[in-house]
């Protein structure tokens, strides 16, 4: 992963945490109403995809621990990975494509609902993504995947050649060399990995995406009704689809792209869509970002104008999050795709313990602050989620007083400790394990490995029922908390 060229390391230290009746009357254990549904108290999981589903993209038993695992903590909501609305392969990803998916999606809302005794709301992430390629071998490349142009024989000075020999040539060129011979999408095909994005309308999948999204993620979120979540949450984040389209670099011409007012038109569309199709009464709500953080992206401003348009339309929640773009992502190796929390946007997204002068925590906090601020000066008091670097109970509890968001994220804390949100409620804060941010858990995560967090995962492998992961050296879910 990135790191920021001060290397200063931090660490996570709480100085007292609240006693029982400190914690009662609380803002952070108060309760909150989001559309139709009522949380009991502003905790928050994020989406976290921990790569626990199979090929097929079911719910599996080391899904079901997953979140019952979490649920034993009784966060106020919890809202489950990324899952794929498209029917494709999409490797271990969860999915909610068909109907075919709705018991398997059931058995984990009766999981959670029994393990939290009915107090933690379960929603889930809707995503789309476009296709990515895996960095090439450069000799497959030339030998197969390049198509030859006649543009690259003008260039070679080999007008008429035959196609093996253009291939041949480009084999034996070096870095500079082909930089004058390939154009930038086949040279970043060469070195990241092909990559489809939303301007893409030379390709017609893409240029029908305002055709087709809205039907899939409003079948996707039917799915979720059937299957009895509390809501759903589209995934208008990171690198995928929907915030390709709200995104600066969108320049379609088809009315999708440009000026604010375009790059925000599917992402209405597709909430109109859901909306009709689950009904008023179904929380619907966004993750989306408060800045880019990459060249020519969307920034603040952006957002605090895209954060009103979806309230004005009447989304029950916003959830905001920070970067994770493909933009600057490493050079992945040959053999591997291009992982978009690699590159400063990546670390804005889950900052780690290694830090400049602003220190891992609370990036993105100063930003939702002002989103929400832009959400209640257009007159609407739709509750906002914040996220990243939250540990304590102070930070969180400071920042809902400052009334700078309405619920609080805790992703990568709960993932190090599920118990927090029941241990800090019961004022016995002392016994949370408090969450390092080494990114171990995000390293695993780019090599879709099981996601396990380094504070727990080699404790207790004897454990009678400990399940371990493929690797046979970890186990899957935090040892119980015996409190
Ligand atoms: C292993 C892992 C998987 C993640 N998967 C998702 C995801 O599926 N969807 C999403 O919106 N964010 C995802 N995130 C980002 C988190 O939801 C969160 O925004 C980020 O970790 C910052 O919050 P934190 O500092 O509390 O961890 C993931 C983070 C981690 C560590
Ligand atoms: S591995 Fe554990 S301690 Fe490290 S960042 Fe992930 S959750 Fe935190």
């Amino acid at each position: 992963m990135w790191k920021p060229a001060d290397r200063i390391k931090y660490q996570t230290e709480v100085a007292s945490w609240p006693d029982a009746q400190r914690a009662a009357t609380s803002r952070l254990f108060s309760p909150i109403v989001i559309g139709s549904m009522s949380l009991e108290q502003r905790t928050w999981i994020p989406a976290m995809v921990p790569w626990r589903s199979n090929e097929q993209g079911e719910v599996t038993q080391d899904v079901i621990d997953w979140y019952g695992r979490f649920a034993e903590g009784k966060p106020g909501a919890i809202v489950i990975e990324a899952t794929g609305i498209r029917d494709i392969p999409s490797g271990p990803l969860l999915r909610i494509s068909n109907d075919g998916y709705v018991p398997g999606l059931q058995r984990l809302v009766e999981t959670v609902r029994e393990a939290s005794n009915g107090r933690t709301r379960l929603l889930i992430q809707l995503i789309d993504f476009l296709n990515i390629r895996r960095r090439p071998d450069p000799v497959k490349y030339f030998e197969r995947f390049l198509a030859i142009t006649d543009q690259h024989r003008e260039v070679l000075a080999m007008r008429g050649a035959d196609e093996s020999a253009v291939r041949a040539k480009l084999g034996q060129l070096d870095d500079c060399e082909l930089e004058q011979v390939l154009s930038p999408e086949e040279l970043e095909a060469l070195r990241f990995g092909y990559r489809e994005r939303v301007t893409d309308t030379h390709i017609p999948a893409i240029a029908e995406l305002p055709e087709t999204l809205p039907g899939l993620f409003g079948a996707a979120a039917n799915r979720a009704k059937q299957a009895g979540f509390d809501g759903v949450e589209l995934h208008y984040a990171h690198a995928y689809t929907m915030s390709s389209f709200l995104s600066a670099t969108n320049t379609r011409a088809d009315g999708y792209g440009g000026s604010v007012v375009e790059r925000i038109r599917l992402p209405l569309e597709v909430f109109s869509r859901v909306r009709d199709v689950v009904g008023a009464e179904f929380p619907v709500g966004c993750r989306f970002l408060s800045d880019e953080i990459v060249e020519g992206g969307s920034g603040l401003s952006d957002a605090c104008f895209f954060a009103t348009e979806f309230a004005r339309a009447g989304m029950d929640f916003l959830s905001l999050s920070r970067g994770g773009k493909f933009d600057d992502a490493k050079q992945p190796k040959v053999g591997w795709a291009a992982y978009p929390y690699t590159g400063r946007s990546g670390y804005e997204c889950m900052p780690s313990y290694i830090s400049d002068a602003q220190g891992p925590w609370e990036r993105n906090v100063e930003p939702v602050a002002a989103v929400r601020s832009a959400v209640r000066d257009a007159g609407f008091a739709t509750p906002v989620v914040t996220a990243g670097g939250i540990y304590s109970f102070d930070q969180a509890e400071r920042l809902l007083e400052e009334e700078k968001a309405d619920v609080v994220g805790f992703a990568r804390q709960a993932l190090a400790d599920p118990d927090w949100f029941e241990k800090v409620r019961r004022g016995r804060g002392e016994e949370v394990m408090l969450c390092r941010y080494s990114n171990y858990c995000e390293g695993l995560d780019q090599k879709h490995k099981q996601v396990t967090c380094e504070l727990w995962d080699r404790d207790e492998l004897g454990d009678p029922g400990t399940v371990l992961a493929t690797d046979g050296k970890r186990r899957l879910t935090a040892p119980a908390w015996r409190g």
